[in-house]
């Protein structure tokens, strides 16, 4: 299965899925990576990794809706089985989800349904549950409210700051990536309402 993945950041995620794609067994590859930004650590370990890369920025375009076309059309040139958000910190569009929806995987730091967004490990903190932890979901128009595919707990501990609890859940969320796209690559993927099932589908 060839995967695209879409980073913003340092890409741990991305690395994870490199590393676990230089396995031939894994049955996944990483065919190119995309940013919303320039210069980030992501894109950096996608050059690395010899990998073809490229940025569709926001304020190239005058719409958003403009710039979730150009970011399908970009992704559309590497024709991806599956389509990995890993720290991509924009949300799709209606053009983009019309092409590949079903198709694109989101990880979240927080455990659905709670505590959404952008800032999932310090509302968990701020909140003062006891145990937080990491969610993959199928991306749908919403703020991270996909049909869910695996999720991974993680206690809370005395004197976390936001970084280190951030960094234990990255801990989880990695595993999980690396373990349930591989699935997906090699036994392919069907959702059916709000479950997500592995194995294809037979009419
Ligand atoms: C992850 O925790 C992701 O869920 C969140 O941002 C982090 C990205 O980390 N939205 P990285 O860029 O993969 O290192």
């Amino acid at each position: 299965a060839a995967l695209v993945v879409l980073v913003s950041g340092s890409g741990t995620n991305l690395q994870a899925l490199l590393d676990a794609c230089t396995d031939p067994a894994y049955g996944a590859q990483v065919v190119a990576v995309g940013a919303d930004r320039d210069g980030v650590e992501g894109l950096a370990r996608a050059e690395r990794a010899g990998l073809p890369t490229f940025v569709v920025r926001v304020k190239d375009y005058e719409t958003r809706e403009e710039w979730d076309a150009a970011l399908a059309g970009a992704v559309a040139a590497y024709d991806p089985d599956i389509i990995v958000s890993a720290g991509f910190m924009k949300l799709f569009g209606s053009t983009f989800l019309a092409l590949y929806g079903g198709k694109v995987v989101n990880t979240h730091p927080a455990l659905s349904p709670s505590f959404p967004g952008m800032t999932g490990p310090a509302d968990a903190l701020a909140y003062g549950v006891k145990v937080t932890g990491a969610t993959l979901f199928v991306v749908d128009p919403g703020v991270d409210t996909g049909p869910i595919i695996d999720q991974r707990a993680v206690g809370v501990l005395d004197g976390d700051t936001v970084e280190t609890l951030h960094e234990r859940i990255k801990g989880a969320e990695r595993g999980m990536l690396v373990e349930a796209v591989g699935r997906m690559a090699r036994e392919g993927f069907v959702v059916e309402g709000r479950r997500v099932r592995f194995g294809k589908l037979v009419d």
